[in-house]
């Protein structure tokens, strides 16, 4: 007998969910049967790549106000997923506080805004689902900032948990996974980064948004897991 909950008839709304891992959370969210609603600050850059059957929203989570005009918005929802965020690299010698702060304001900050936006709205049965990342607990050069975003976010989404109980809080960590974020990195510097990490973890191969879009509708719909933090990360912090 399984009491998994379906996502179908539901509303899921994926914020960063026009590219990436958000992208690919909304996509498994529509294939399993649920509305879907994805939002981002320019969701007309990636519109090509979004499903039509995939709603498009603007929102900046770094501010309250575009937040809540958002959920007003949309209306009723079911399970949140928030997956917002640029990769915070450079030591502290490479980004000055205004620099990493920048960061902290988009994936903490943003986080803190999406989840109290939601609190008072989202389904009593329904669900939130934080994206944070491994280096939160696996370091490495070069990425202090990202590591305390990370674990500050694990800890926020246990501490929800109890909060907003019945509402069930999650947390992802990923391991590195191949998405549009690296566009930007220089590719022999990408090259670089895959190889090692290919090199180095026991599955040997990077993340696909798909391994962590998997585990995202698996907290939807598992009842019974609130405040946990799922590392996907191909084993990377046995390395
Ligand atoms: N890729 C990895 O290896 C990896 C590993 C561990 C953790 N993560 C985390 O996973 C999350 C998603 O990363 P990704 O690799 O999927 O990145 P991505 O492909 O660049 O997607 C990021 C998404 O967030 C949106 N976004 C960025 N800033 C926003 C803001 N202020 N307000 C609203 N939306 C915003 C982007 O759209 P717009 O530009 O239109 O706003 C886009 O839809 C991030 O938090 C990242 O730190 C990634």
């Amino acid at each position: 007998m399984s009491i998994a909950n379906s996502l179908a008839g539901k509303h899921v709304v994926v914020m960063g969910g026009t590219s990436g891992i958000g992208l690919a959370i909304a996509e498994h969210a529509l294939a399993a049967g649920a509305r879907v609603t994805a939002a981002s600050r320019n969701p007309a850059r990636t519109a090509g790549s979004v499903p039509a059957e995939i709603a498009t929203e603007q929102v900046d989570i770094t501010s309250a106000a575009s937040i809540d005009a958002l959920l007003e918005r949309v209306g009723i929802f079911d399970h949140l997923a928030i997956s917002a965020g640029a990769t915070a690299l450079g030591t502290v010698r490479e980004l000055d506080s205004a620099e990493a702060r920048a960061f902290m304001d988009t994936k903490f900050w943003g986080a803190y805004n999406g989840v109290r936006a939601a609190a008072d709205r989202i389904a009593k049965d329904g669900s939130i689902v934080l994206i944070g990342g491994i280096a939160s607990r696996k370091h490495g050069p070069g990425r202090p900032t990202m590591s305390a975003i990370n674990a500050a976010l694990e800890s926020f989404g246990k501490a929800n948990a109890v909060d907003l109980a019945p509402v069930r809080v999650n947390v992802i960590a990923p391991g590195l996974v191949e998405t549009p974020a690296f566009d930007d990195v220089p590719t022999d510097v990408r090259e670089r980064l895959l190889t090692q990490y290919i090199a180095s973890v026991p599955v040997a191969r990077v993340g696909l948004p798909e391994d962590i879009a998997s585990t995202a509708l698996f907290l939807m719909t598992n009842g019974y897991v609130t405040g946990s933090v799922v590392d996907v990360d191909g084993g990377v912090q046995l390395t």
